[in-house]
């Protein structure tokens, strides 16, 4: 079956034909396919172009060809077509008969095939979304648990200053909140109806298009046929708010990776999402974190192509723009499976309080806070760093750490040396509690971006249900 078979006499190359089709791909479309179908029945209806007994005929075949997709699994096994549109409209044929030749009257699968792709980059930035609020709760939870717990901050991965690891979540949290609302956006701009637009020009049907946007779920009706007819921008942007929700989960995982290393061992995890060695007895690999690392490379590769495909194209469809079926799906199932992935290792990941607290003793966490203090005291900022940073030296130097250095030591260095200032190097609590303002990492602040979190993920999962 081909719909174009009249103007050519000679046959397709089969090598060819296998090259050209997309059927393989779009195969997935099928559910979308038979749904717009449906809808364009009654538009071509209440256009007069078809009768209601013919409308009813067809409308029957299609849903008869839904039943039988939802019901076989493997219903596209062993089937050859052009594609999916194809596909139906021969199936459609062989069911309804002679009548399902109407179907066609003033579109084209331009018009059709881009309406099947909003409609399914709508509803893969929802899917997405819902896997973003799972990861978003589980890590929102570890935060409430464990709201005290203190670790090292790490700038250029050197020991910089002591935060709370709920601060140190939540930085994780905001980013894939943006990601959220990045997905949303992506919805907000693709939520236009394509069919009407015919090939390239509008169709010259009267066929209501507002109607029709409405019966299918779309927002509004697209302005102008020849550019909605050859847009992929909104393949673009998923891809791209999936790259970035991907490098955001790789730098969390790189971050975990490191933390479960055993010099390290700031949480451990489960073995459900780690492997072992073939070799080595003792190995115990965080593959699960690694292979999402990974796969964001491959997602940045994903939006590239899409890009590259569309950036020479003359207006309006070329038959390039078929390539974005593979990089769009692939794009959106590495995506929901790093996600879901990624909040079960989230969730059950064991969160090892004691060493954390063990390593802020090293490294000097708390210099920035001596040197403050010793701003409050009336000593200018450079002069106490100078001071200070001496001090770490002679620490360093001496193989110890604040806590073990003796007030005379200290004294020779800092002058006016006391109990207190020792107590700002050596009091942990006391260093995040200073940095009580918003944004900061003190308890006060944190709480209060913890209930906020809590907040939104509860409204998140009451909206995406
Ligand atoms: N399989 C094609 C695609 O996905 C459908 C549109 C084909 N249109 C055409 N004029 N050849 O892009």
């Amino acid at each position: 079956m081909k719909l174009w078979g009249g103007r050519f006499s000679g046959k397709r190359d089969p090598q060819f034909e296998k090259f050209s089709e997309s059927f393989s791909l779009d195969q997935r479309f099928v559910l979308y396919d038979l749904r717009v179908n449906l809808a364009y029945v009654k538009a071509l209806t209440a256009a007069r172009v078809l009768k209601p007994r013919e409308a009813s005929q067809i409308s029957a075949g299609l849903a008869a060809l839904r039943r039988r997709v939802q019901k076989d699994a493997s219903w596209a096994q062993g089937q050859t077509a052009e594609d999916v549109h194809t596909w139906v409209e021969g199936e459609l044929e062989h069911i309804s008969g002679e009548v399902a030749r109407k179907l066609r009257t003033g579109r084209s699968r331009n018009d059709l095939v881009a309406t099947e792709m909003r409609l399914y980059v709508k509803d893969a930035t929802l899917h997405l979304e819902r896997a973003l609020a799972d990861l978003l709760a589980a890590l929102v939870s570890h935060a409430r648990r464990h709201s005290t717990v203190i670790l090292p901050g790490y700038t250029h991965l050197q020991p910089a200053q002591p935060i709370l690891f709920a601060h140190y979540l939540l930085a994780y949290f905001e980013m894939f909140c943006r990601d959220g609302s990045r997905l949303r956006d992506c919805r907000v701009r693709a939520d236009e109806l394509p069919m009407g637009a015919g090939a390239l020009a509008g169709t010259t049907f009267p066929v209501n298009r507002e109607r029709l946007a409405k019966e299918l779920g779309f927002a509004r009706v697209a302005r102008n046929s020849l550019d909605v007819t050859s847009d992929r921008d909104p393949v673009a942007e998923l891809l791209f708010a999936c790259s970035l929700t991907m490098v955001h989960l790789s730098r969390w995982a790189e971050d975990l990776i490191i933390y479960s290393s055993p010099g390290f061992a700031y949480v451990e995890l489960a073995d459900a999402y780690s492997t072992g060695s073939s070799l080595m007895p003792q190995k115990k690999n965080p593959d699960s974190l690694e292979l999402i690392r990974g796969r964001s490379g491959t997602l940045l590769g994903n939006l590239m192509s899409m890009l590259a495909v569309m950036k020479g194209l003359p207006l309006s469809y070329d038959r390039d723009l078929q390539e974005d079926k593979a990089v769009m799906f692939t794009g959106v199932d590495t995506t929901l499976g790093a996600l879901e992935i990624a909040a079960r290792v989230a969730a059950t990941l064991r969160i090892r309080p004691e060493r954390m607290k063990a390593m802020t003793q090293l490294g000097f966490l708390t210099a920035t806070d001596l040197a403050d203090e010793l701003v409050g005291r009336g000593v200018p900022f450079a002069d106490a760093h100078e001071q200070v940073g001496r001090l770490v030296r002679y620490c360093a130097t001496a193989g110890k750490t604040f806590q073990e250095l003796s007030a005379g030591e200290a004294a020779q260095i800092i002058p006016g040396w006391d109990p207190d200032l020792h107590d700002v190097a050596t009091s942990m609590e006391r260093s995040v509690a200073r940095r009580n303002l918003t944004g900061g990492t003190a308890p006060k602040q944190v709480t209060r971006q913890i209930e906020r979190a809590e907040q939104l993920v509860a409204e998140l999962q009451k909206k995406l249900k």
